[in-house]
């Protein structure tokens, strides 16, 4: 036993020194290469460009793209983005490697958001599963495909906490809560980094976007933020520190100014927190042209001044503005900023390329035999089924309508989403092939166990947009399909509905002041009801929809998001019971576009008041015309079987800040299939320096029932648990009452008390 105890030291302390070593062995190689860089030369290290030329076609002659070819030979770029696949990044890389004086090779970023070519679901749904071995293997399998097509840098994960709807963005995030977003976050840097990032399948990833992009105002993009130092220790950071904690190589900063100051210049953030109290060895990259944005903001009045601002705020690369490339070198000639600024950064960014081995070999992810082989394999393909049927969350089920029954049912499946094969895969699927998604109405046809019908009904956008960068434009006046739709619902048993959002309608510069079902659809739906009460409905969004009226006249819905390649069979799984559904919602559902921001570890007031109750006055904190609560709370959704929770047991009700206490509950499956379930635990600090959530997610276990089966499910309470951001500005437990509450979702009302003593 001791021998074995010995042993495991000793391989312990071997690792420990040999990563030492080799660690120091890269300082010292990043020193030597320093040593014989021009300013110039460091300074071309702190630049990324875009994808500047087709390799495949023609050579640059001309304009812009020739300055950034030859500053390519000059060796005045540090880092590519979106030049993707082996072909191109090797001659690109060729360029840098074997015609720039040092031959220092290139980082190669592309938004592996959620998957390369293979699209997995959005990040958002995602979350949705709270499985976070299966989120860390979803991001495995992007890195293999990314890394398969050349790349070595994912920008991502985005780690922004999102409480707001209206803001396009919150498809990319863990949504609003920060114990999982932590856990998240964590999760899919160890799946795009692996244990060694010297491998060539495996990538470097970056949390973004530092810091407080998620909160901006009125949920519009780019927009102001304002965020007081208890929540953004509290809320807007923990996600970021665990990335850090789980040795992420990159941060990006974020477009939006935090407190009167443009992230991108922020020293409080990046130097006093970041690299400071984090102690954070990687690189910092602004966001696209967010250097240059400065000046837009009113906070930098030229380039010269922005690009001052934002190395002595902390980033060090700069993405697409050019800025660092034409004024770093002028600012330290003339004494303004020091040269260990940028000796700083360069050595951040060298330390990333001896980290991915690209100094032993600046090829090793150029392997095109790989690329043909990995890129949509099948281990790739049904790892992104598994996370989609994880990914979607029943919202209703009344009378059992699913699952359907497997024969004999006569189904007609109607709407706009019903045949697209584009909308699934979401927005940032930037290299997935057109029309890649598997449809429903595709994937329920291979069932063949039904009598189907499809009618379109309605449809959703007039022309599919060009990708990312256009405007989808909304159908707003064709009602031509409807009668025939309507026809076909009389005629069935059971109308499935496929509605929502269009693949690009959420996403960056996708803020929506309604969270309506977008067009026609909400009237299609409405003439499909008054012949055929038989409608489940499936929604397809980037995010949390108004849902109210299909809530009280729709007997069956279920959140299907944007889920990737593999849409299609995940929802007939889920849609034959297959699968048994399993997810949990990660934002509250809002009533109205009026509550937001909405999320459930609130604050109480001074007036608080139960939901929806004559209060005897109109003096408490409410809305004369909505209630307070969201649709559908956070950790909420159903399952196609039942569980049941006994009442909560605690080890003691009093512990001290260095004891231990345990919670347990039982959970029983009440009903007749087997079931996963999402087991939460939330914690309330009744009383502390500065007032405290309502409760908050502090655990939760997944635990998987047969029918009648029962769980004990154990939760382990100690001070780290209880601490949080004080009045004091530290992390801190204050003794006190805490209530403790575990149940099936953010609403449960199983409670137990205990006391923290000094
Ligand atoms: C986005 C980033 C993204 C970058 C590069 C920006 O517009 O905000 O999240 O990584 O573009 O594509």
């Amino acid at each position: 036993m001791f021998e074995k105890l010995y042993r495991k030291r000793v391989l312990i302390l071997f690792i420990f020194l040999t990563n030492v070593s080799y660690s120091q062995n890269i300082d010292e190689k990043v020193e030597k290469l320093l040593s014989q860089m021009t300013l110039t030369e460091k300074i071309g290290q702190m630049n990324q460009y875009n994808g500047f030329w087709n390799f495949t076609g023609p050579q640059p002659i001309s304009g812009d793209s020739k300055k950034k070819y030859d500053q390519l030979k000059k060796g005045l770029v540090g880092s590519m983005l979106n030049v993707r696949g082996t072909e191109n990044v090797k001659e690109v890389q060729r360029i840098a490697v074997e015609e720039s004086r040092l031959g220092i090779p290139l980082l190669f970023g592309f938004d592996v958001i959620h998957g390369y070519k293979t699209q997995s679901p959005i990040p958002l749904a995602e979350s949705a599963s709270w499985d976070i071995k299966a989120i860390e293997r979803s991001a495995r399998l992007a890195a293999l495909e990314a890394s398969a097509a050349g790349l070595n840098w994912t920008f991502a994960p985005m780690v922004d906490i999102s409480r707001d709807s209206r803001w396009g963005r919150v498809m990319e995030g863990a949504g609003e809560d920060p114990f999982l977003g932590s856990m998240i976050a964590s999760a899919r840097v160890r799946g795009f980094q692996g244990n060694d990032l010297s491998k060539s399948n495996t990538i470097l990833a970056c949390a973004k976007h530092f810091a407080g992009y998620g909160y901006v105002e009125a949920g519009r993009d780019y927009n102001t933020t304002e965020i007081s130092l208890n929540t953004l220790h509290n809320v807007v950071l923990p996600p970021f520190k665990a990335a850090a904690n789980s040795g992420v190589g990159t941060f990006m900063n974020s477009f939006n100014d935090l407190n009167g100051i443009p992230s991108t210049a922020d020293k409080f953030l990046q130097r006093d927190i970041l690299k400071g109290l984090w102690e954070f060895k990687g690189f910092v990259v602004s966001d696209w042209g967010s250097i240059r944005e400065m000046m837009d903001h009113g906070f930098a009045p030229d380039r010269t001044e922005a690009g001052k601002l934002a190395i002595l705020g902390g980033s060090d690369m700069d993405m697409e503005s050019s800025i660092y490339i034409e004024e770093l070198e002028g600012l330290v000639n003339s004494g303004k900023i020091s040269i260990d600024y940028i000796d700083d950064a360069v050595r951040r960014i060298l330390r990333a390329k001896y980290l991915l081995g690209l100094f032993d070999d600046p090829y090793r992810y150029i392997d095109s035999d790989r690329e043909e082989k990995i890129i949509g394999s099948k281990e790739i393909l049904e790892g992104a089924l598994d996370i989609a049927k994880k990914s979607i969350v029943l919202l209703k089920n009344e009378n059992n309508l699913l699952p359907l029954k497997k024969q004999g049912q006569k189904i007609a499946l109607i709407g706009p989403l019903v045949a697209d094969k584009n909308s699934p895969l979401g927005n940032w699927s930037i290299a997935a092939d057109k029309g890649s998604a598997i449809s429903v109405l595709e994937a329920m046809r291979k069932y063949k166990r039904n009598d189907l019908i499809y009618k379109q009904g309605v449809r959703l956008i007039n022309k599919v947009p060009d990708g990312f960068h256009e405007q989808v434009s909304i159908n707003n006046d064709d009602r031509g399909g409807i009668e025939e739709a309507v026809m076909a619902a009389k005629d069935a048993e059971i109308v499935i509905m496929v509605l929502g959002e269009y693949g690009y309608q959420s996403g960056e510069g996708r803020s929506r002041a309604k969270l309506n079902f977008p067009g026609l659809q909400q009237e299609l739906l409405e003439r499909i009801r008054e012949v055929n009460k038989n409608i489940v409905l499936v929604v397809m969004s980037g995010r949390p929809l108004i849902l109210n009226w299909a809530d009280e006249n729709i007997p069956a819905i279920v959140q299907a998001w944007h889920l990737g390649t593999q849409s299609g069979h995940a929802i007939s799984e889920i849609l034959y019971g297959d699968y048994n559904p399993s997810g949990k919602l990660t934002m509250s559902f809002p009533r109205s576009v009026g509550q937001m921001p909405l999320y459930y570890s609130r604050k109480s007031t001074g007036r608080p008041g139960a939901d929806g109750e004559d209060q005897g006055s109109v003096f408490w904190s409410h809305y004369q015309d909505e209630k307070n609560t969201p649709l559908y709370p956070f950790g909420y959704g159903l399952s196609y079987t039942k569980f049941d929770y006994s009442q909560i047991k605690l080890s003691s009700s009093k512990m001290s800040s260095d004891e231990t206490i345990y919670a347990e509950i039982t959970v029983t499956n009440t009903g007749r299939v087997k079931g996963r379930e999402v087991v939460q635990m939330y914690i309330h600090d009744r009383y502390a320096s500065a007032t405290r959530p309502i409760r908050e997610l502090k655990g939760f276990q997944i635990i998987e029932l047969d029918p009648d089966e029962s769980i004990t499910v154990t939760f382990e309470i100690d001070k780290s648990l209880l601490e949080f951001f004080s009045a004091n500005n530290r992390w801190e437990a204050e003794p006190g009452d805490f209530d403790i509450y575990i149940g099936t979702n953010s609403d449960t009302d199983i409670k137990a008390g205990f006391v923290l003593n000094d």
